[in-house]
C-alpha cells in the first residue's frame, strides 16, 4: 500500500482508505483498499471499495458527506458517502498520451461498505498535463459549494463545483513559491485557528522527490483562501515532518467541528526506497494518527492524539536508569522525556546486536542517525543520517513513539515532527540518554504500549 486516501468521519466511524495494489507488494495496478475504527487506534480490514476499470486505475483521492444530497446521489435523510479520486489510464501513459489522468467520482450510501461509480466520469478531464492529480474536496460553508484542491505537475489549480458532477477552475497557485525538487502530489486545505485565535488557511502539498531527508516528503503554506485564490503569508519553506518517512499525509474530512481537532496521518515510507524495504507482509504502514495545530509563528504542531492512550499499559520512572542504560521490559514503548531549556545531548535506542538509532540534540539541529539501526544497505538512500533544523527553537521535552519497525519522535509537544523507519534484526531493548554538562534531565518515564492487532 501506499498513500493514505478518501480519509472522512461517518456515523461514528474512521474511515481510511488508501493506495492498494492486492497482487503484489511492490507497486501496481491501484485499486482503493479500505479499513475503518472507532478510536483512531484499532482497526478493522473491509473489502476493498474501488477497482480499477475501462478509465484506468484508482489513485489517491478523498472522500466526503454530501449532507445536503448535492450530488443527487441519495436523499438528505441518507447522505451519500462521495469519493472523488484519480483515473489513471496505464494504456494512455504507455502510448506516449499527455492526458492519461482525470478525476472521477463514486458514492456510497450504506456508510463506504459499496461503492457506485458515476455513470458521468471522468468528471474532470485533463487539460494537456501529465501530472494531473490527488484532488482532496471539502465544502466551504459560507460559499455553499465544493472546492477541489489538485496536484498539477509543479503547483496547485483550485477547482469549484455546487454538486461534485461539474467543476469551475478557480485559480493556481505555487508554481514560484515553496519547495520544487520534485512534483507537487496529494495536497490538503483547511483552515486553522491559534491559540490567539487568528484563522489561517493551510495547505499541504506533498512532493517527491526533495524531501528535507531526501526524496519524499510534505511541505506546506500558511496564508488567506477566499474561495478563488490562495495567497500565502510568506515564502518560507516549511515541512509537516523533518523525518523521511511520512509521505502523502492528508486530513479526516467531515469530523465534528465541535471536537475542533485536524487529524492527520501520513504514508510512512519514501519512494527512494518504498519498493524494496526487507520486509513482507507488512510493507508499508501509516504514521500514527495526529492533530495539527498552528502556532503563532506558523509552525504546524503534530501532537499524537490522546486515543493512543487506549494502548497504555505499566509507566515506569526512569530519570535516573536513563542516563545509565535502560533494558526495556516489552518491544513496544512510549518515551517521555523532559530536558532544561535547549536541552543538548545524544539519546541512543538500541539491541543487544549493536544495532542502534542515535539522535542527537544539537545547539542549533537534532541529528537522526539510523545508520547503524539494522538492515540498512537494501539501498543506499535508506543508509542516511539526516539533520533538522531547530530554527531558533530550544527543545525542552520529547516523546519518542517506538514500534517494531519505525520512530516517531515529537519534539516540544510535537513542533518539530521526525517520523524514521527502521528494520532492526531484533527489537531495540534498551535507551540511554547522555547529557551535555548543560543540560539536566528533569522527568523521563516510559510507558509499554500494547499492540493494536
Ligand atoms: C503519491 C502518488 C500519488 C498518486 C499515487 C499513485 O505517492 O504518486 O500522486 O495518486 O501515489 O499510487
Amino acid at each position: 500500500m501506499n498513500d493514505p486516501n478518501g480519509m472522512v468521519y461517518y456515523a461514528g466511524e474512521y474511515h481510511l482508505f488508501y493506495q492498494y495494489y492486492p497482487d503484489s507488494n511492490v507497486w501496481g495496478p491501484m485499486h482503493w483498499g479500505h479499513a475503518v475504527s472507532r478510536d483512531l487506534v484499532h482497526w478493522e480490514q473491509l473489502p476493498i471499495a474501488l477497482y480499477p476499470d475501462e478509465l484506468g486505475y484508482i489513485f489517491s483521492g478523498s472522500a466526503v458527506v454530501d449532507r445536503k444530497n448535492t450530488s443527487g446521489f441519495g436523499t438528505a435523510d441518507n447522505p451519500p458517502l462521495v469519493a472523488i479520486y484519480t483515473y489513471h489510464d496505464p494504456i494512455g501513459a504507455e502510448q506516449g498520451r499527455v492526458d492519461f489522468q482525470t478525476q472521477g467520482i463514486a458514492y456510497s450510501l450504506d456508510s463506504g461498505r459499496n461503492w457506485i461509480k458515476y455513470e458521468g466520469n471522468p468528471v474532470l478531464d485533463n487539460p494537456g498535463i501529465i501530472d494531473f492529480r490527488d484532488p482532496k474536496v471539502f465544502y466551504h460553508e459560507d460559499l455553499q459549494k465544493w472546492i477541489m484542491t489538485l496536484a498539477v505537475k509543479d503547483h496547485i489549480s483550485f477547482y469549484s463545483s455546487a454538486d461534485l458532477k461539474t467543476w469551475t477552475f478557480e485559480s493556481d497557485f505555487g508554481a514560484d513559491i515553496g519547495a520544487h525538487g520534485g512534483v507537487w502530489e496529494c495536497p490538503d486545505l483547511f483552515m486553522l485557528r491559534t491559540s490567539e485565535g487568528n484563522n489561517y488557511w493551510v495547505l499541504l502539498v506533498s512532493i517527491n522527490p526533495g524531501g528535507p531527508a531526501g526524496g519524499s516528503a510534505t511541505q506546506y503554506f500558511v496564508g488567506d483562501f477566499d474561495g478563488n485564490s490562495f495567497t500565502p503569508k510568506d515564502t518560507t519553506i516549511r515541512w509537516v515532518d523533518y523525518g523521511a518517512d511520512n509521505y502523502a499525509g492528508v486530513t479526516w474530512s467531515d469530523f465534528p467541528a465541535e471536537d475542533g481537532r485536524r487529524l492527520f496521518l501520513g504514508w510512512m515510507s519514501n519512494w527512494d526506497y518504498a519498493q524494496v524495504v526487507p520486509t513482507y507482509q507488512w510493507r508499508s504502514a501509516m504514521t500514527i494518527p495526529r492533530v495539527l495545530q498552528l502556532s503563532e509563528d506558523f509552525r504546524l504542531q503534530s501532537v499524537p492524539v490522546e486515543e493512543l492512550n487506549l494502548l497504555e499499559g505499566q509507566t515506569e520512572i526512569i530519570t535516573e536508569e536513563l542516563a545509565m542504560e535502560y533494558i526495556t521490559k516489552e518491544p513496544l514503548f512510549k518515551l517521555d522525556v523532559e530536558l532544561s531549556n535547549g536541552g543538548q545531548g545524544t539519546l541512543i535506542i538500541a539491541n543487544g546486536q549493536d544495532e542502534q538509532v542515535v539522535i542527537e540534540l544539537q545547539e542549533s539541529e537534532i541529528i537522526f542517525d539510523r545508520t547503524k539501526s539494522g538492515m540498512v544497505t537494501f539501498s543506499e538512500k535508506f543508509e542516511a543520517f539526516h539533520g533538522i533544523p531547530l530554527d531558533g527553537l530550544k527543545p525542552s521535552q520529547l516523546t519518542i513513539y517506538v514500534d517494531a519497525s519505525s520512530i516517531e519522535v515529537f519534539v516540544d509537544e510535537g513542533l518539530i515532527a521526525i517520523t524514521e523507519l527502521v528494520f532492526p534484526n531484533a527489537p531495540y531493548d534498551r535507551i540511554m540518554f547522555t547529557p551535555n554538562p548543560e543540560t539536566n534531565v528533569k522527568h523521563a518515564e516510559i510507558t509499554y504500549l500494547e499492540s493494536i492487532w
